[in-house]
């Protein structure tokens, strides 16, 4: 199998890069990255020799168009990702995130290549702190920041792509990932990357919000089970119930890290600021029999924090940026 994985080189799709490598040798992987301040080579060095990075973004029309045809399936991670950038200058997300998602769209249309989109639970904004609800696939879409918006927009061209056209396209919708090779700019790696750098971290407003945290590997074991056995046209929500505080997240990292639990900042909170995510992840595991296999946060979170530990080469270059966007906002 040729697949082609836009945004190979971020957070997600890299780890998805890896454990294809690993795990299924008779898979031939080309990344398509622009490698914005968001990917690196880096990122795919210990898979170097097993893959093929085009440096290329996807709103390159022909460029895509020759790697689809050279493709039988697509798996597509590329986007802008973080809220905060979003709100400073929400162009980029225009951008990438729709204008990217219906060029690869276009392509895999012209040359009929199976496409499996990669998008984000944030489409269906956000639930009361104190209700038991979670998202379905039937939730209505409610985004809230320019970054789900823009998400959002791109899912439904992929519903549209697939009505109108018969393209043979999966959605996936996941909760928020953790894991190693994810940006400092991100909540958990800042506030590790923080501590290990004499910082001290950082909580937004009360830290009362809830994110329904999964392990990288198992949201992309999930993609692996949509992409093989997945209905086409079908969306499907990837979660671990895994719901934490911000607060509670904050108190187990430094807990783990061996400081004073009460040791961070309050800072003022994000615009907008979306209080709860939670999936109702049932459709994927009675249909498809995925189940999550990092159950224990705490487990996942050590082996996290000892990745940045022993990987400060990988981050270091891009902590101070990070750092310096943040003081800017105040946050
Ligand atoms: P990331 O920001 O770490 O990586 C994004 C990658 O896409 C980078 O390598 C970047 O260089 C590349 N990219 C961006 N714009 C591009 C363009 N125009 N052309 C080519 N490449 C481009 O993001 P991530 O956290 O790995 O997220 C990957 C996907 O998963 C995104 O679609 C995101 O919406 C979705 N998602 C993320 C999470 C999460 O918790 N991180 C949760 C659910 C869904
Ligand atoms: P983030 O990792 O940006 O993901 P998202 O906003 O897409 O869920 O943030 C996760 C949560 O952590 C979110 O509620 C905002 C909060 N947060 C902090 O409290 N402090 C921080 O330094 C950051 C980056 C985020």
């Amino acid at each position: 199998m040729r697949l082609l994985v836009t945004g190979g080189a971020g957070f997600i799709g890299a780890n998805f890069v890896h454990s294809t490598v690993r795990d299924r040798p008779n898979v031939a992987v080309t990344v398509l990255d622009a490698l914005t301040y968001a990917g690196s080579r880096e990122s795919l060095a210990p898979v170097a020799d097993d893959v093929r990075l085009v440096e290329g973004d996807i709103t390159d029309a022909a460029l895509v168009d020759t790697l689809v045809a050279e493709s039988d399936a697509v798996v597509h991670f590329a986007a802008e990702t973080h809220v905060d950038n979003a709100l400073a200058d929400p162009e980029p997300f225009l951008r990438s995130n729709v204008i990217g998602t219906f060029t690869v769209l276009e392509a895999v249309r012209r040359n009929d290549v199976r496409l499996h989109h990669v998008s984000t639970d944030e489409v269906y904004g956000d639930l009361p702190l104190d209700a038991k609800d979670r998202f379905t696939a039937e939730t209505r879409y409610n985004p809230s920041s320019p970054y789900s918006s823009t998400k959002a927009a791109a899912d439904l061209l992929v519903r549209s792509w697939v009505r109108s056209y018969g393209v043979r396209a999966t959605i996936s919708n996941c909760s928020n990932n953790y894991g190693p090779y994810q940006h400092v700019e991100k909540f958990i790696p800042r506030q590790i990357t923080n501590v290990l750098t004499g910082r001290r971290p950082k909580l937004y407003g009360s830290g009362a919000n809830v994110r329904d945290w999964i392990h990288v590997d198992d949201h992309n074991r999930a993609v692996w089970r949509v992409l093989t056995d997945g209905g086409l046209g079908r969306t499907y929500l990837i979660g671990a119930d895994g719901e934490r505080s911000n607060l509670a997240v904050m108190r187990a990292v430094l807990r783990l890290m061996d400081r004073d639990p009460d040791d961070f900042d309050h800072v003022t909170d994000r615009a907008g600021h979306d209080l709860r995510y939670a999936i109702d992840p049932s459709a994927l595991r009675d249909e498809l029999g995925w189940a999550p296999e990092h159950t224990e946060f705490d487990l996942g979170l050590a082996a996290t924090i000892a990745w940045y530990r022993d990987n400060e080469s990988w981050w270091g270059p891009m902590k101070d940026t990070a750092e310096a966007a943040y003081q800017e906002w105040g946050r």
